[in-house]
C-alpha cells in the first residue's frame, strides 16, 4: 500500500490479476493494470450444483460435422469466452488463427500425415499409434486427422511451449464447454496440435505462423451433424484422502 493507495510491485510477485480490485466490497481499490472501471460487477448467481454437473457432463467431442463452416461471429463469440480461461502467471496473450478453406485444411491433414511418417521412421514412442492412424488416413481414406472439420482454430503463443500449451488447454476447455450453447461442436485436434507443438516447419509454413510465435493448440469446430441423446460414463473416481 503506497501513499495514494495500492501500488503494483512486480518485484514482489504482482501479476496484474486484478483480484485486489475484484474483492474489495466497496470498490475502493483501483489498479492501473486492471482498472476498476473495466471490471464488471458479478450479478449472476452461480448455477445450482445439479445444473452445473449436468452441463459439464453433457459436453462431447464432436467428430461429425455438417459441411458448412461456422461464421466469423460464432467463432469470435466462442474465442471471446476462451480468453477468460486461466493462464500461467496471468500471461494471457493467446492469438488464434482460424482456417476454413477446405483445400487448406486438406493440405494441413496431409502435412500432419507426412510428419507422422517421419515419426514412425524415427521410431518415436508414438510409432505404433501413428501407424494405425496412417493406415486409416492413407490406405482407407478416412480423415481421422482433421475429421473433415469445416474449420480449424490454431492457438499461438509467444511463451515457452510448456506454458503456452497449458494455457491453450485451458482455453480449449472454456471454448469446448461454451460452443454447444451457440450451436457449435468442437474436438481437440490432437495429431495436428502435436505436429504444431513439435514445430514441424512445413506445417508452420502452411499456416504462415508469424515470427516468434509457436503453435500451442488446435481445435476442430463446426456444426454438429448429430444430436447426443445420452451422456458418457467414465472410469470410476479414484481418489486418496491422506
Ligand atoms: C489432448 C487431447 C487430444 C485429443 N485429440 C483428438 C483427436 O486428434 N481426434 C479426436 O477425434 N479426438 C481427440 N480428442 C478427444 C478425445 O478423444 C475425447 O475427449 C475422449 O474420447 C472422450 O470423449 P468426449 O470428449 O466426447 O467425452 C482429444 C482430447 C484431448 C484432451
Amino acid at each position: 500500500m503506497g501513499e495514494n493507495g495500492p501500488e503494483c510491485n512486480f518485484d514482489r510477485g504482482c501479476m496484474s490479476c486484478g483480484q485486489c480490485v475484484a474483492i474489495c466490497p466497496v470498490g475502493a481499490l483501483d489498479n492501473k493494470y486492471t482498472p476498476l472501471a473495466e471490471q464488471r460487477p458479478v450479478t449472476m448467481p452461480l448455477p445450482t450444483p445439479e445444473v452445473a454437473y449436468e452441463f459439464l457432463r453433457m459436453r462431447r467431442s464432436v467428430r461429425n460435422f455438417k459441411p458448412q463452416a461456422p461464421t466469423d461471429e460464432e467463432i469470435t463469440r466462442m474465442l471471446d469466452v476462451a480468453r477468460y480461461a486461466p493462464t500461467a502467471g496471468n500471461s494471457q496473450g493467446m492469438y488464434y488463427i482460424v482456417i476454413r478453406d477446405k483445400e487448406q485444411i486438406r493440405a494441413i491433414a496431409d502435412t500432419v500425415a507426412n510428419w507422422m511418417e517421419n515419426e514412425v521412421a524415427a521410431g518415436t514412442e508414438n510409432k505404433r499409434y501413428f501407424q494405425v492412424v496412417l493406415r486409416a488416413y492413407r490406405e482407407r481414406g478416412q480423415d481421422i486427422i482433421a475429421r473433415n472439420a469445416p474449420c480449424l482454430v490454431f492457438a499461438l503463443a509467444r511463451r515457452l511451449n510448456i506454458t503456452g500449451v497449458s494455457n491453450a488447454e485451458q482455453s480449449w476447455a472454456y471454448a469446448e464447454l461454451f460452443a454447444p450453447t451457440i450451436g457449435l461442436g468442437t474436438t481437440i485436434a490432437g495429431f495436428i496440435q502435436s505436429c504444431g507443438i513439435a514445430g514441424y516447419q512445413p506445417l508452420l509454413d502452411l499456416i504462415a505462423v508469424p515470427p516468434k510465435h509457436k503453435i500451442v493448440g488446435t481445435l476442430m469446430v463446426g456444426y454438429p451433424k448429430y444430436k447426443y441423446q445420452r451422456m458418457p460414463e467414465r472410469q470410476h473416481l479414484k481418489v486418496d484422502f491422506r
